[in-house]
């Protein structure tokens, strides 16, 4: 049986989120964006970025507000950190929301993939968005990644209708927003009910 931590990121996670993020999106978007975009990614320049991120969030928080993004990371089992996630208020700017949140991204390394990470992490995200007083989380996705969006029905999320065009790694692609909107009782990832 795995066991999946979660907690929020701290200064001295950020080489490990670089690898995580990297490889997430090197292995999942391929075929979904342009290689040499995905090819020119590096772990490690994208780790120094997240170190520095997370510092200067360390630093504000103090000043912290449901304005600010979370980083919450997933440790598992003696491997560390292999996951990351992000939430935030929503970044589109939508009159009709009450108290909004975001989940802005969630990656998990490929040789973590099909355990239980993602979703234990995904549920950590949506408890603590709900607890900054939003009642009904969303996320965007790619209209073509398959396998996140089955991921995300599977865990309570559906497509509610709105789409946008985005220019990403330098291809125009549609995103699809979903809406956390379980209808049954949380499935336990990990089979441990
Ligand atoms: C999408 C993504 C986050 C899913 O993460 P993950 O850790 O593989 O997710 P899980 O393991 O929780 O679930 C995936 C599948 O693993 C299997 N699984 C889950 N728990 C399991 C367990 N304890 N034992 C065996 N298999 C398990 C299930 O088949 C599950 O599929 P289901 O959702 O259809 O039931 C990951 O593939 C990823 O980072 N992809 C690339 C980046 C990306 O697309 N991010 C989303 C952008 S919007």
């Amino acid at each position: 049986m795995v066991e999946v931590r979660v907690r929020p990121a701290v200064p001295g996670d950020g080489p490990a989120i670089g690898r995580a993020h990297v490889e997430a999106w090197q292995t999942g978007y391929a075929g979904l964006m342009p290689s040499a975009f995905l090819h020119g990614l590096d772990a490690v320049e994208r780790g120094g970025a997240w170190e520095q991120r997370l510092i200067a969030h360390q630093r504000s928080a103090n000043a912290n507000t449901n304005d600010d993004p979370e980083f919450l990371v997933a440790e598992l089992d003696q491997y560390g950190v292999v996951a990351i996630a992000t939430i935030g208020p929503e970044r589109d700017d939508r009159p009709d929301r009450a108290i909004s949140g975001e989940v802005w991204m969630i990656n998990v390394a490929p040789g973590a993939w099909g355990r239980g990470v993602g979703s234990v992490l995904l549920q950590a995200a949506v408890d603590r968005l709900k607890q900054r007083g939003c009642s009904r989380p969303v996320l965007w996705v790619l209209e073509s990644n398959t396998r996140a969006r089955a991921f995300y029905e599977h865990n309570g999320w559906t497509f509610d209708g709105a789409s946008k065009s985005e220019h990403l790694g330098g291809r125009e692609l549609c995103e699809l927003r979903y809406a956390y909107t379980p209808t049954s009782p949380t499935r336990d990832p990990l089979g441990t009910a």
